[in-house]
């Protein structure tokens, strides 16, 4: 078991969370193509995915993610000495996201940015700098955030497992939520598994080999982790989601191939389920294969001499555990998808949110194709729950959805989703209590904080700094669907769809803008409808 000291002073001392509050589901999408809704539902254990609105893209999720983080756990964003960022959906071939980030996070100026890329693995990489960096004293407080929108072509079958979403997470000593263990287990290869080359714009899979990748290098860094730590049972285990079902099968081969073998683990199981007695109809389903566990498992414990009883409480035993110690989790991949480098730490913020106690344990892997996979795991500090109670939780987000046809989702796919466009004037709403500061020139473009620097590149004449309030109501409107591409912003704002005067709305952060010859990208603050 590892002990106490196993666990660094160093680890998660805030979280936040941010997805698309558009959702498809997956039997909407398998009526549309023809295919059995229980191939999504139980094959891929998959029941919908978040699609981005217009201009969503993972600046815009990963801004909100982070000030959700900043403001939840009360943090001075000018404490902050480094932000790292794992994506595999970037903007730009040169030119980090980070740096992106930086301008709308108000974040000092002395800091370190960066992307950290390794596919879905790219945040757990920049958690493992943070870590470094905080641990040996070089920093003592960094943002890590995976962000990213997973996309497959219309049709194909990799099709239901899309997703979006973003997790942020600050980094520090003496942390308030969770401390991270000292070792690690890891694995890596030149693996052909899942790739997207630079000017396209899906991911190329070789499906099965990819699962086969996924689950082999799974195991491997398990028991790197436990040669490193040495042995451990945790109380919960988080795995990478591509969907749902993927963990599961992690899971599983961690149960049957490592713990079913060792015969003091075996021992623990079975004298946990000792208590449990089977009727003679639930024993005949167990012992035929069609529980949980597997014929060809059974046919090995009774080669290994187990009795019918025995073979029955190790069923139970593992059912149970698979309900308490992963099951709690899949939410996250069930509800919005695969996303990517955000997919385990969302997973693992809903579990902190909604399960685990004071001084529980978490082990995760991170997988990323290519390949890579790490695994490690988190001590949750005493009094973590005051700094997780309070929302936006990943399950305020589950809950905070707005169903779309499967002809909308097609439009964003072909990109041919309307703007819908409108200026005007919104004032903070009496429940608001943050807003976004940024600098900026008279046409909206962001400017950077160091003011040698502040003049548009553009050309665009002004620089100001403007305060955005997170919530907000319209005042009022101004000029309807305008376009962006010729407008004067002045002091108002953009506001996106349907919107009125009297609405509420939110802030959100858009890519309204590309410059048609040098292909600069512009992110505008933007009101959509709370
Ligand atoms: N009722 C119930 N279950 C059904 C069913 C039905 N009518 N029809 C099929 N199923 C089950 C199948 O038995 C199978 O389950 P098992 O794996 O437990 O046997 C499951 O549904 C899927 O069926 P198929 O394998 O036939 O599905 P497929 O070949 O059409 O697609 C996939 C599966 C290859 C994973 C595809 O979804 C895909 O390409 N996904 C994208 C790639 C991916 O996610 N890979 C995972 C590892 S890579 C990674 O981890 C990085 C990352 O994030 C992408």
């Amino acid at each position: 078991m590892v002990s106490d000291d196993f666990f660094l002073n160093v680890g998660i001392d805030a979280i936040g969370f941010y997805a698309p509050k558009n959702r498809l589901s997956l039997d909407d999408l398998a009526k549309k193509r023809g295919i059995a809704p229980e191939k999504y539902r139980q094959g891929l254990l998959a029941e919908e995915f978040a699609v981005p609105e217009y201009g969503e893209d993972i600046i815009s999720m990963a801004i909100m993610a982070a000030k959700n983080a900043i403001t939840r756990g009360n943090i001075n964003s000018k404490e902050i000495e480094a932000i790292f960022v794992g994506s595999e959906s970037l903007p730009y071939a040169v030119k980090s996201v980070a740096s992106i980030l930086s301008a709308f996070l108000d974040v000092h100026e002395n800091a370190f940015t960066g992307d950290t890329l390794h596919a879905c693995a790219g945040a757990t990489l920049g958690l493992l700098n943070a870590v470094g960096l905080i641990n040996s004293g070089i920093i003592k407080k960094a943002l890590v955030i995976g962000t990213d929108i997973s996309k497959y072509p219309l049709g194909s079958p990799g099709e239901p497992t899309q997703g979006a979403g973003a997790a942020a997470m600050i980094i520090s000593k003496d942390p308030r939520i969770a401390r991270i263990g000292s070792k690690f287990g890891k694995v890596s290869g030149h693996v052909d598994d899942f790739f997207r080359t630079l000017y396209s714009e899906n991911a190329e899979v070789f499906g099965q080999y990819s699962t086969m990748a996924y689950l082999n290098y799974v195991l491997k860094a398990y028991d790197d982790f436990k040669y490193q730590a040495g042995p451990f049972l945790a109380d919960y285990y988080v795995f990478h989601a591509p969907f749902g079902k993927m963990p599961v099968k992690s899971f599983q081969r961690i149960m049957f191939e490592r713990w079913f073998d060792n015969p003091v683990k075996l021992k623990a199981m079975l004298d946990k389920s000792k208590e449990r007695a089977f009727t003679q109809k639930e024993r005949d389903l167990i012992l035929s294969g069609k529980e949980e566990l597997h014929p060809s498992t059974i046919k090995t414990l009774q080669e290994w001499k187990f009795t019918d009883e025995e073979i029955c409480g190790l069923n139970y035993f593992y059912k149970d555990w698979l309900a308490l110690k992963l099951m709690p989790c899949l939410d996250v991949p069930m509800r919005f998808g695969n996303c990517y480098s955000a997919s385990l730490w969302a997973q693992l913020f809903h579990l902190m949110e909604t399960r685990v106690k004071e001084n529980d344990t978490i082990y995760f892997t991170s997988y990323g194709s290519g390949a890579t996979a790490i695994s490690g795991m988190f001590k949750m500090e005493p009094g973590f729950k005051k700094l997780v109670a309070e929302g936006p939780t990943v399950l305020d987000y589950i809950r905070k959805k707005s169903r779309i046809p499967v002809e909308q989702y097609e439009m964003y796919k072909r990109d041919l989703l309307p703007a819908f466009l409108h200026t005007g004037h919104v004032l903070a709403a009496p429940e608001n209590k943050y807003s976004l500061d940024i600098m900026e020139c008279d046409y909206g473009c962001i400017l950077p904080v160091q003011s040698e620097l502040q003049h548009c590149p553009s050309g665009h004449p002004g620089v100001h700094k403007r305060s955005f309030p997170m919530l907000g109501i319209v005042a009022k409107i101004d000029e309807v669907d305008v376009e962006i591409k010729d407008h004067v912003c002045g002091d108002c704002v953009y506001l996106l769809g349907d919107v009125k005067a009297g609405n509420n709305v939110e802030l959100s952060i858009r890519r309204l803008k590309v410059d048609e010859n040098s292909g600069l990208i512009h992110w505008y603050p933007t009101y959509v409808l709370a």
